[in-house]
């Protein structure tokens, strides 16, 4: 007999979760609608936490689970498209599974032991957050250590990887932006010392880090995402500070322990990409942000940056209970430009040029860092409860006074990182991108299916 549970609200996206997803082996794609384009060549790679669940215990935070990366490969007309879905096989992962049970802390939970047993204890790499296609190598990237390896076609895991300079345990972090015209590759990490210590790397087109420097930061702050603008390295530094206190005795975990201070504003850093050396540092109103759109440099000199912004650390919540199938308050987070003067560190203007709620802005990849007219963005499907969905669409947004158009809506559920119609950064095999101007629905839960059109 069934019985209906009436004070659930959970929405479709929820049975994306409901269940840790299945591994599959490469496998023939049906096409359900219209074609895959003649020169559509090369991999879609997504990363995303899989599993959220193991023996009966669940993970924290949406941001604790496993790891796990979908590769569609877009072959010839004739062979079509293929795909493999495979978890990043971590030691933690691999000791979890042996063991069927969680054992490990993470950013959203503490490790399930005795206290005493949790103060030395690492926290298991999800290596969860997003990927970095190189020529001879998958990275899955996770910001608190060192990124995985895994092989590009396959996702058999290979182990983790220093890039040629990481120390153990330093992180590569998760949104590394590629300069379109040199092919380098420039990313930071965060590492603890008496304070957080911002380290930026900058590496060849292979991956292998050729320069690093490393800024002691003003306490711990969480910093996801940076900006290239042409000669520019610009970090904006919420104020959100990490007690550390609850972490290092155990009683607490990362995403319980970081206190919004709006009083000390949101500290701007900007530094000079050829030589990873400070240019300025300033300070502007507070906000945190997970994701920047594009920066580039005007023809006045000034740094101009898209950014989605949140008025405090509330998403943090909003994400926590998205693991659980179920949310319950809506978080705002719009698109803001700033225009800032690299020479001083001086924000000149901050103006809203999106008042939608949105998140993921994308620019195309061969304009990184140089002026563009569109940037692509997830939203809201028009008329939902926002506070029980997520983001069910995508957006363009180009040059003023053109209005925001929705590109496609799905009609059924839509899960970031797992099951989304994005506009996908496209990975050729040499390396190069390129954005892909279709909407693809993948369907990873229920099977595989693909939907061109
Ligand atoms: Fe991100």
């Amino acid at each position: 007999m069934h019985t209906i549970d009436k004070k659930s609200t959970k929405k479709a996206w929820a049975q994306a979760l409901a269940q840790p997803a299945k591994e599959f082996p490469l496998t023939q794609l049906q096409i359900l609608a219209g074609k895959i384009p003649e020169d559509l060549r090369g991999t879609l790679y997504r990363n995303g936490p899989g599993r959220l669940e193991r023996g009966g215990m669940s993970v924290g935070h949406w941001f604790d689970g496993d790891g796990a990366i979908l590769a569609v490969h877009f072959n010839s007309p004739e062979e079509g498209a293929t795909a493999v879905y495979r978890y990043v096989h971590t030691d933690g992962y691999e000791e979890e599974t042996a063991a069927d049970k969680l054992l490990y802390g993470n950013y959203g939970m503490t490790a399930p032991e005795p206290i005493w047993n949790r103060w030395l204890k690492p926290l298991k790499n999800s290596a969860n957050t997003s990927v970095l296609a190189l020529p001879d190598k998958l990275l899955a990237l996770w910001e608190a250590d060192n990124p995985h390896a895994l092989d590009l076609q396959t996702l058999n895991t290979l182990g983790k990887d220093d890039l040629g300079a990481l120390k153990n345990r330093w992180p590569y972090s998760a949104h590394p932006k590629i300069d379109p015209k040199t092919g380098y590759i420039f990313n930071f990490g965060i590492s603890i010392g008496l304070n957080g210590i911002l380290n930026i790397y900058k590496s060849d087109s292979t991956g292998k880090i050729q320069q690093k420097t490393s800024f002691e930061l003003d306490g711990f702050p969480l910093i996801h995402d940076f900006v290239l603008a042409r000669q520019y390295l610009v970090f904006f530094v919420s104020p959100l500070r990490l007690n550390a206190l609850p972490v290092l005795t155990g009683f607490g975990c990362y995403g319980d322990s970081f206190e919004w201070k709006p009083q000390l504003g949101t500290q701007v850093l900007v530094f000079n990409r050829e030589t990873l050396s400070l240019v300025s540092r300033g300070e502007t109103e507070p906000w945190f942000q997970w994701h920047f759109g594009n920066g580039y440099v005007d023809d006045s000199g000034l740094i101009v940056v898209d950014v989605v912004r949140y008025e405090d650390f509330q998403t943090n919540e909003y994400l926590r209970q998205v693991a659980t199938g179920e949310t319950h308050n809506s978080v705002v987070s719009t698109l803001w430009q700033i225009h800032l003067d690299p020479s001083i560190g001086k924000v000149k203007a901050i103006e809203e040029i999106i008042d939608h709620n949105c998140e993921f802005p994308v620019v195309p990849p061969q304009e990184r860092g140089q002026y563009t007219n569109q940037t692509y963005l997830s939203m809201h499907r028009q008329g939902v409860d926002t506070s029980k969905e997520i983001f069910g669409a995508i957006a363009v947004s180009t040059t003023k006074p053109t209005p925001l158009q929705l590109l496609t809506v799905a009609k059924i559920a839509i899960l970031v990182n797992l099951f989304m119609p994005k506009i996908p950064k496209i990975l050729s095999k040499d390396g190069s991108s390129q954005l892909c101007t279709m909407a693809i629905l993948i369907v990873v839960k229920f099977g595989y299916m693909m939907r061109i059109g």
